[in-house]
């Protein structure tokens, strides 16, 4: 038998908790069990049909081949034209890096922009990936644990409290996953002007952008040019399996990260690349609008229910489609807890441990990634669940 032998990093790597879950709520499924899917962070809607078509009709012209590592100048300038119909922000095509996801983007930057040993802050709780891809590239991250007060986001006051000398970069997300609240534009004007002044970089997640329900979306490139903005075609889009994003960086960094995507991915998937053209049409944008009208629809059902059952909703998820939902009533340990509704009830959740460590075992995250009728009927089942369980 060949010996076994793991790299460190590979050895270290945290699984998903989730993964458990969706294991077991498999297993329940093929015993003929309903299960309600509030743990899949991903829109239950499938790729929109002209965006399929799209696709199909690139396949048909045999446009199979590697593109330019950096994306195809007409992505790259629909990008562009995007930013300008939406946010009225013009950006230089030059700036724009199309990427297997918003996934290859926190890869490339990340690279791009740390050493080994060096620093990122991320808040905790927070999207998972970004502190594992850091740890695989041997670069050091430092979950901030945020609350409320934040918006569950990083401020000022936090990042130069855990600023040290090896800090390079912070990152933050909004919409957040998995809190769904906003980086207000006032805190992120206040995080830019600390940056220059520390001489760090921010990166901002915007993967989430489009699914925003109460108030004004806005990008980060409308507060400053200085910031390494992160986009994909997966959530607002429809298509996370087609595996394409992309980012928005300061015009000398455009050549570094071109080397590293050469090297890493030689070039984002064509045949996604020409269905994200049809994607950002302004006749698809309607389309993709209502489909986030039906999200605001069930977050304003499930967070007035969820909270009438007891959960505590800190502060209000404003955009993505979770809800980030303190369980202290009933359990302190909501990774076995969640474990158990799925069995007893058949309602999968994400547990706060995949988030991070701050006060996680008394969260857990709800994805409204269900019709209506089924949001209806998980709410009925997590309510007798509660109830046959009341010795908290
Ligand atoms: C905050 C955040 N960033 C990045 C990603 C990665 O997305 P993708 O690679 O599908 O674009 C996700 C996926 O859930 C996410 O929630």
């Amino acid at each position: 038998m060949t010996s076994y032998s793991l790299s460190k990093r590979a050895e270290n790597l945290s699984p998903f908790h989730v993964m458990d879950i969706l294991a077991q709520a498999n297993a329940l499924t093929r015993q003929g069990k309903t299960i309600y899917h509030m743990e899949v962070g991903e829109p239950d809607f499938p790729t929109t049909e002209c965006i399929i078509d799209a696709g199909i009709e690139a396949l048909k012209q045999f446009k199979t081949h590697y593109t330019a590592a950096l994306g195809l100048p007409e992505l790259r300038h629909a990008i562009a034209e995007y930013y300008d119909r939406r946010f009225s922000v013009r950006i230089d095509p030059q700036r724009i890096i199309v990427t297997p996801g918003a996934s290859g983007a926190i890869q490339l930057i990340i690279s791009c922009l740390l050493d080994a040993g060096e620093n990122i802050l991320l808040p905790d709780p927070g999207y998972p990936c970004n502190r594992n891809i850091a740890q695989v590239l041997a670069v050091e991250s430092m979950a901030i644990p945020v609350n409320a007060e934040s918006y569950y986001q990083l401020n000022v006051e936090l990042v130069e409290n855990f600023w040290n000398e090896n800090t390079r970069a912070a990152m933050v997300a909004t919409p957040s996953n998995p809190t769904g609240t906003l980086l207000p534009r006032q805190q992120l004007k206040e995080l830019c002007q600390l940056m220059r002044h520390r001489n760090g970089r921010l990166i901002v997640d915007e993967i989430y952008q489009g699914l925003v329900y109460d108030d004004h979306d806005y990008t980060a490139l409308q507060v400053s040019d200085e910031c390494f903005v992160i986009n994909s075609f997966s959530k607002y889009f429809g298509m996370t399996g087609w595996r394409i994003g992309w980012m928005v960086v300061p015009e000398n960094y455009v050549d570094a990260i071109d080397r590293i995507a050469q090297n890493i991915f030689l070039a984002p998937p064509t045949l996604s690349q020409y269905a994200a053209l049809a994607a950002l049409k302004e006749s698809t944008q309607q389309v993709l609008d209502e489909r986030r009208d039906i999200f605001k629809q069930r977050r304003d059902f499930i967070l007035p229910a969820l909270e009438q059952l007891g959960f505590e909703i800190a502060a209000r998820p404003q955009g993505a489609f979770y809800i980030y939902a303190n369980c202290e009533r009933f359990t302190d340990d909501t990774f076995t807890w969640v474990k158990r509704l799925l069995n007893e009830q058949g309602v999968a959740l994400t547990p706060g441990i995949d988030f991070g460590t701050h006060q996680a075992d008394k969260h857990c995250r709800f994805a409204y990634t269900l019709s209506l009728e089924s949001l209806e009927q998980a709410v009925d089942r997590i309510d007798a669940f509660i109830n046959s369980n009341k010795n908290y």
